[in-house]
């Protein structure tokens, strides 16, 4: 690519890119690759896009001094970065000083456990479990959000060790893409049902016999349709989340038999087995500085789990905002409280 960055692609993944400043590492190097960056504001966010929507960007060790280069370097890729004392987040959970960014740590006061191991916890043949349904947790950033973020910027400033505590990614258009021609008809015109995870709408949920939650007007579910033109590359994409993002009360696909064993069910089954097969996904093992840029829009993620007891895990994460589509065009925020004295 053209100017001061170097992009290969990523390492041991069937899509995404490895994205490194073309100068020596030095004691600067994070500020240097982001002052590249702002001096040529195009450059990575058209290596996001050519790159299927993956970036890793190791090195930047010294963002973790500086939290506010995250917000930064988020600038680039929309018009907002997202404040999240505005979107419906735990105090807890949001940076002291920098409310732009969410801190996903095990450390207080986010307090955040990591997730379950898988059951069994490793495959047949001894890997690490990625496919739906043995790997649960599957989602794309506030999608029970209308409308929803573009990109998600995750920086590593504690890592766990290698082998747990990784992130996982999956191609939502490479899966949408190698769909058999009836399927892509039949989901055509088909909206997910997306929810707060947390909300008691899940299929466990609903199996348990627990009391959902209820939902003030600004945290009803949110219809998302299960393809979408990514505004940037044209190219279309599944968009959906698995179990705990979705209302499995009312959906999880709108206007299908709904419930954990309706038709809607089986075809968010079907579709997440096939989005998260080897051939679309990669697992990112985290060193410290690395920091990993996303699209929501054509992507989805997962968590895994580490050893809480043993390990302290600090990562920050920004959401940019800006360009989900036309399909959004002129909408209001659906997650902000409409005062009764506002006109609709
Ligand atoms: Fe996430």
């Amino acid at each position: 690519m053209s100017g001061g960055f170097d992009v290969t692609p990523l390492p041991n993944s069937p899509f995404g890119g490895l994205l490194r400043l073309r100068a020596p590492a030095g004691p600067d190097y994070t500020r240097a690759l982001i002052a590249a960056a702002e001096a040529e504001p195009h450059a990575i966010p058209a290596a996001l896009a050519e790159y299927e929507g993956l970036l890793l960007v190791p090195g930047l060790h010294g963002m973790a001094q500086d939290p506010a280069l995250l917000v930064r370097l988020s600038r680039l890729f929309g018009e907002e970065v997202e404040n999240y004392h505005e979107t419906l987040t735990e105090p807890t959970k949001v940076h002291e000083t920098v409310p732009e960014i969410l801190v996903v740590s095990n450390m207080p006061p986010a307090s955040k456990p990591p997730p379950p191991l898988p059951n069994p916890p490793r495959t047949a043949d001894g890997g690490l479990p990625m496919q739906y349904p043995h790997r649960r947790g599957w989602h794309t950033d506030q999608s029970y959000r209308r409308p929803p973020p573009d990109i998600s910027l995750f920086f590593a400033a504690i890592a766990v060790p290698k082998g747990q505590g990784q992130t996982l990614f999956a191609n939502c258009a490479g899966a949408y893409e190698a769909l058999p021609a009836a399927t892509k008809a039949r989901i055509a015109h088909l909206d997910g049902l997306h929810v707060m995870p947390g909300s008691g709408r899940s299929p466990d949920a609903i199996r348990a016999g627990k009391t959902p939650k209820p939902l003030a007007p600004h945290e009803q579910p949110q219809r998302q349709p299960l393809v979408r033109i990514h505004p940037v590359t044209g190219k279309p994409s599944l968009y959906l989340c698995e179990e705990g993002q979705l209302d499995w009360i009312n959906g999880p696909v709108v206007g299908m038999e709904p419930g954990p064993d309706g038709e809607g069910g089986g075809l968010i089954r079907e579709l997440m087995s096939h989005l998260t097969q080897p051939q679309f996904t990669y697992a990112q093992d985290w060193d410290d500085g690395d920091m990993i840029i996303w699209d929501n829009r054509c992507l989805v993620h997962a968590a895994t789990w580490f050893d809480a007891d043993r390990h302290q895990r600090l990562m920050w994460r920004t959401t940019v905002r800006g360009n989900p589509g036309p399909e959004y065009a002129g909408e209001r925020r659906s997650w902000i409280p409409q005062r009764e004295a506002e006109p609709a």
